[in-house]
Order: structure tokens, then C-alpha cells, then sequence
């Protein structure tokens, strides 16, 4: 498994992700999206609502405001219960969540040998004294206050006065924008039991151990879906929440494998009945294995009718369903597959990093899925100092650019070219070269094709410029390489 260091160094080099406000010395768990993230980022999201909205005759869309009226906050239970324990060091008065203290390696100053200082593994006790963490795990010197709830929710005000009337909060989930929606959308799109709405926007909590890169951040983006349901239908002999909860897991966790994550790195973890919300009936995650342990990448939960019921307490209005055959109204249960777009991003960069060895030089290539892959071709010059090359070449671009994301380059000679782009997972490579354009001062003709190099195989086919985009659709749209390339004269491999 890949080191987290060497993605976050290859994800800055590349241009995938940067520290936010690097050169001010950086915002504590705040990232921006560079050239390639920002492109890697939007396929995820287009990906997911292409195929949970337009694919499916029973979702529909959602673009929710992320100020929203406090009493949202009141209603859905996060003014009061969205807090962690927190501890403070009396001594270097860092912060920690009391709950995950030993979860992390401790500094300690060993009475056994003199005083001497050690990193101690997370929840061991110390090999010499064995004596357990007790002081501050960061300064190894501090007591600890007893835990405090710290409420994860970040304040601002709405308008020009500061006072508690204009109190209000950065959403920490796009969830409760649906909710308050969810007459609002039944009676515009006039849906019938079950049907979903989808969203996706930014969340911010003010975590207090945000880390490990874009695992855990401040502001991230989510990609959520409530799911209704008639709680009184049953289908295949079970609940109707029930059976739509087992269906969410199960298309959910396909969709990773479906966008190239390996099953071996994927789980399903069952929420133990004392770690689940007081209202949720079930819970599971889908849990990714990261480079510091099997962590949660999206959550599957049942909330029962609980949201719709709060919001219809706290505003008076009625949030519920008509049930034509029963002639009655009923507020429907939820099942809310809640994902997040940049800890699926860090997955997916992490599960196509691979490190290989061709003529005894290291090979980096992120093996994405085409969908996913930030840039889909690059079109190489051959020789940079032949301007008709050169002119072919951004010809060639420019055409394929008008369907789908293409660069060109020619910064460097072609083998260190093919490396840069297997380095950022470019499925194809386009090179021009002189047996395209031909030699004016020979007298020779161009054959107009050129050479389309496959990143995973390094295998290369000669094809005339004007199959290209024919190509091109079938490769990236799932096409094998070995299907096309067959019909194609091979080149030698160039590297
Ligand atoms: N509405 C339910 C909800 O928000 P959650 O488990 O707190 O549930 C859902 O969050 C998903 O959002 C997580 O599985 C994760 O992918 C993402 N997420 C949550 N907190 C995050 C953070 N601080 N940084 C990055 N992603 C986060």
C-alpha cells in the first residue's frame, strides 16, 4: 500500500492538490484543487449525479443554499447534540477529542531511563516503565482538563449586526437542505413514493482533529441522497425501508468498483446497535482501506422518519406523503447514502497509484478509469523544432478537445513526455511525428496518422488522423484496448 506522503507529494508536484494559502504558512486542514484536481474532482461528481439523478427515473435534483434559517440547526438536532469531547493540554494548550486520544502515537519522557524521550505507538504503554499515556500526547508534559463538549458547527452572522438574532451556521451537511425541501420538491415534481433527492455542496465543521491529507477537513464537499420511502409498503417480504437500505449498500459499493477502486480495498462495516444515532434504525459504512487503516468512505444510514418529523414540529408545516391506496397521509422513512467527494477523490488517487519497473527505470502511473482520469489524451509533438509538427499536433488537439479533455505537450523529449502523463493517469497519448506530416525538403508526403500510445499496456498503434475520434469514442467508452488495437498496424514501443 502507497504511503499517504508520497501522494501528497505527488498530488502538489502534479497539480492535483496544494495546501490553501501555502504562502501565508497554510490554513490547518484547508486544500485547494489544482489544474488536475480540480478536472479529477468534477468527473467524480458528474459521475455520481449522472448516475443517481439522470440514469434513474427515480431521482431528481437538489442545489440547497448552505446559510440556512438557525432553527434548521435546532430542529435537526446539531445546536445541541453535533459535538465532540475535547481536551486541552494545561501545558501547550493543545486541543484533542478526548475519544480518539489514543489513537495516536504519544511523546514520553521515560522516568525508567532518566528522563529520556520517546515516541510511544498509539494506545502501547511505554516498553520501559510500562506506564500508559496519561499527559498530553504532543508535549508529553501536560495534564489534561477533563472533556468538554465542543460543538463541530461553524457560527456566522447574517446582515451587519453581530448579535444572537443574526446568528447562524455553515451547514455541516447538505442533508437538512433536502429535508426542508422535500414538500417543496414532492409537490413541483408531483413524485410518487419511493423517489430521492440528490445534492451536492459544500459542508464545513470545525473538526478538531481534521488530518491524514483530504480524509478529514474542515470544508469539504458532499454528495448526498435522502431517499423516501412509504415505511407501510413492503417489497420481497420485507419493509420497504429495509429492502431500499440493502439496495443502497449494494449500489453504492458498486459504484467504487464500477469506477476502478479494488473490491479487496472496499468493506462493508455494520454500525453496533450503541454506536448508532438515537433515531437511526440502521447504519453502515462503506470503509475504504487507506495508507493509515480501513476508514469510512461513505455512510448508509437508515434515519427513519425522524428529520421530516423534527422539521414539522419546529416550522408547523406538515411534511408528509398522501398514500393513495391507503387514503391516508403518512411521513415517510429515509435512507440516506451520504458520501463525500473529496475523501472519494483520495480513494480513488490512492487505488490507481502504482509503482512499476520498465528497463530497469521506476514506472509511476495512476491506472484510472478513463471516466475518472483528469485529462483523456495528450497530444505530443515528436519534434519540437518542426514547426509542420507542431502545427498538426495542436490541430489534432484542438479537434479532440471539442470531445473530451486534451492538452498538449511539448516540454520535454518523448519518453520523459509518456512518463509525465502515465505520472497523472492520461489514458492516451497522440504523437506526431515525421511520417505524418512528411518532408517538404525531400519531397515525401505524409502518411497523416499518427501514434496512440495505451498508458497501462504501453502498447502503440499507427492511426490515420481522421479515425481518431472514432477511436477515441469506443476506447473511452469502454471499449478494450486489446479490441481496437488488433485492428491497428502496432508500432514499436518507444517507451
Ligand atoms: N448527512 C449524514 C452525514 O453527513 P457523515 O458520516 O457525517 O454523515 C458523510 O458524513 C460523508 O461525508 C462521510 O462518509 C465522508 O465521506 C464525508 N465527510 C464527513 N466529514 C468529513 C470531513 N471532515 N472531511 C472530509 N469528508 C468528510
Amino acid at each position: 500500500m502507497v504511503e499517504m506522503e508520497t501522494i501528497v507529494s505527488l498530488a502538489k508536484r502534479r497539480g492535483f492538490i496544494f495546501q490553501s494559502s501555502e504562502i501565508y504558512g497554510g490554513t490547518g486542514s484547508c486544500w485547494d484543487y489544482g489544474p488536475l484536481g480540480v478536472e479529477l474532482k468534477r468527473n467524480i461528481k458528474h459521475l455520481w449525479w449522472r448516475d443517481t439523478v439522470h440514469f434513474r427515473h427515480d431521482m431528481v435534483g437538489l442545489d440547497a443554499s448552505i446559510l440556512m434559517h438557525s432553527m434548521v440547526w435546532k430542529a435537526s438536532g446539531h445546536v445541541d447534540h453535533f459535538t465532540d469531547p475535547m481536551v486541552d493540554c494545561r501545558e501547550c494548550k493543545r486541543r484533542f477529542r478526548a475519544d480518539k486520544l489514543d489513537e495516536q502515537p504519544w511523546l514520553h519522557y521515560c522516568p525508567a531511563t532518566k528522563g529520556n524521550k520517546f515516541v510511544v505507538p498509539a494506545g502501547e504503554p511505554c516498553k520501559h516503565c510500562n506506564v500508559k499515556r496519561t499527559l498530553c500526547p504532543e508535549c508529553g508534559k501536560g495534564e489534561l482538563t477533563e472533556p468538554r463538549q465542543f460543538n463541530l458547527m461553524f457560527k456566522t452572522f447574517m446582515g451587519p449586526v453581530e448579535e444572537d438574532a443574526a446568528l447562524t451556521y455553515l451547514r455541516p451537511e447538505t442533508a437538512q437542505g433536502i429535508f426542508v425541501n422535500f414538500d417543496n420538491v414532492l409537490q413541483a415534481m408531483r413524485k410518487k413514493l419511493p423517489f430521492g433527492i440528490a445534492q451536492i455542496g459544500k459542508a464545513f465543521r470545525n473538526e478538531i482533529t481534521p488530518g491524514n491529507f483530504i480524509f478529514r477537513t474542515r470544508e469539504f464537499e458532499q454528495m448526498e441522497i435522502e431517499y423516501f420511502v412509504n415505511p407501510n409498503d413492503s417489497v420481497d417480504g420485507k419493509p420497504a425501508d429495509e429492502y431500499w437500505h440493502d439496495r443502497w449498500i449494494e449500489e453504492r459499493f458498486n459504484w467504487y468498483i464500477q469506477y476502478g477502486l479494488r473490491k479487496e480495498n472496499l468493506r462493508i462495516r455494520e454500525h453496533e446497535k450503541d454506536e448508532l444515532a438515537h433515531y437511526a434504525k440502521r447504519c453502515v459504512d462503506i470503509e475504504y482501506k487507506f495508507p493509515m487503516g480501513w476508514s469510512e468512505l461513505e455512510g448508509i444510514a437508515n434515519r427513519t422518519d425522524f428529520d421530516l418529523k423534527q422539521h414539522a414540529k419546529f416550522s408547523g408545516k406538515s411534511l408528509t406523503y398522501f398514500d393513495e391506496e391507503r387514503k391516508s397521509h403518512v411521513v415517510p422513512f429515509v435512507i440516506e447514502p451520504s458520501a463525500g467527494a473529496d475523501r472519494s477523490l483520495l480513494a480513488f488517487l490512492i487505488d490507481a497509484y502504482h509503482e512499476e519497473e520498465v528497463r530497469g527505470e521506476k514506472r509511476v502511473v495512476l491506472r484510472f478509469h478513463p471516466e475518472i482520469a483528469p485529462v483523456k489524451i495528450a497530444v505530443l509533438p515528436l519534434l519540437k523544432k518542426r514547426d509542420d509538427i507542431v502545427a498538426k499536433a495542436w490541430e489534432i488537439r484542438d479537434e479532440l478537445a471539442r470531445h473530451w479533455v486534451s492538452v498538449y505537450d511539448d516540454t520535454a523529449a518523448i519518453g520523459r513526455l509518456y512518463r509525465r502523463q502515465d505520472e497523472v493517469g492520461t489514458p492516451y497519448c497522440v504523437t506526431v511525428d515525421v511520417q505524418t506530416v512528411g518532408d517538404l525538403a525531400k519531397a515525401e508526403v505524409g502518411d497523416q496518422k499518427v501514434t496512440i500510445r495505451d498508458r497501462d499496456s504501453m502498447d502503440q498503434i499507427r492511426v490515420p488522423i481522421s479515425e481518431l475520434v472514432t477511436v477515441f469514442s469506443r476506447l473511452l467508452g469502454g471499449s478494450p484496448w486489446t479490441q481496437l488495437s488488433s485492428k491497428y498496424p502496432a508500432q514499436a514501443k518507444t517507451s
